[in-house]
C-alpha cells in the first residue's frame, strides 16, 4: 500500500506534494499506461471539485482516450477540436473558466462547467494531454495551471 503526505493547506503546497508523490510513483516504472493510470488516480483523489481527470494520448496525430477517473468519455478527439484538441494543436495550456463560452467545447459529461488541459510534450512532440474537468464554474486558476504544468513536465519524461 502506498502512503502519501499531501498537504491540504495552500494550493502551492498541494501541488508540491502531488508532484513529489507522482515523482516517487513513476520513477522506476517505464510503462506509460501504468504511469498515466496512477497519475489520474492521484490527481482525482487529491484535487477537490473534479468530475473528470485523465489523459488523451497522441496516437498517430489524433487524441485517443487514455487512463482516467470519472464518467465514460469521448474516445477520439481531433487536433483542434474542443478544449483538448486546442491544447494538442497549440501545445499550450487551456484554462477555461466557462466551458459554455468555449467554441467547440465537447461535453463528455454534461455536469462539466470549467476545464484545464495541459499538453505533455517530449522533445517538442506531443505525447498526451492531461485533462481536468470540474462541475464548478471557474474552478481552475493560474496556480492550478502552473501546478498541472509541472505535473505535465514530469510526465513528459515518464511516458516514453
Ligand atoms: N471537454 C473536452 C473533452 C474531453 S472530456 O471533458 C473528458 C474537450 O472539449 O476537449
Amino acid at each position: 500500500m502506498y502512503h502519501f503526505d499531501i498537504a491540504a493547506g495552500s494550493k502551492a503546497e498541494l501541488y508540491r506534494d502531488l508532484l513529489a508523490a507522482l515523482d516517487a510513483l513513476t520513477a522506476d516504472e517505464p510503462d506509460p499506461i501504468a504511469n498515466m493510470a496512477n497519475a489520474a488516480a492521484l490527481v482525482w483523489e487529491y484535487l477537490p471539485d473534479l468530475n473528470w481527470a485523465g489523459f488523451y494520448r497522441n496516437v498517430d496525430g489524433a487524441l485517443v482516450l487514455g487512463p482516467f477517473q470519472g464518467k465514460v468519455a469521448c474516445i477520439r478527439i481531433a487536433f483542434g477540436e474542443g478544449v483538448c484538441g486546442a491544447a494538442a494543436a497549440t501545445l499550450e495550456t487551456q484554462l477555461v473558466a466557462d466551458v459554455f463560452a468555449f467554441p467547440g467545447h465537447i461535453a463528455c459529461d454534461a455536469a462539466s462547467r470549467s476545464e484545464l488541459v495541459v499538453p505533455i510534450v517530449r522533445d517538442g512532440a506531443l505525447i498526451a494531454v492531461l485533462d481536468l474537468d470540474s462541475p464548478a464554474p471557474g474552478r481552475f486558476d493560474a496556480e492550478d495551471a502552473a501546478g498541472c504544468e509541472a505535473i505535465g513536465a514530469l510526465l513528459g519524461q515518464r511516458l516514453a
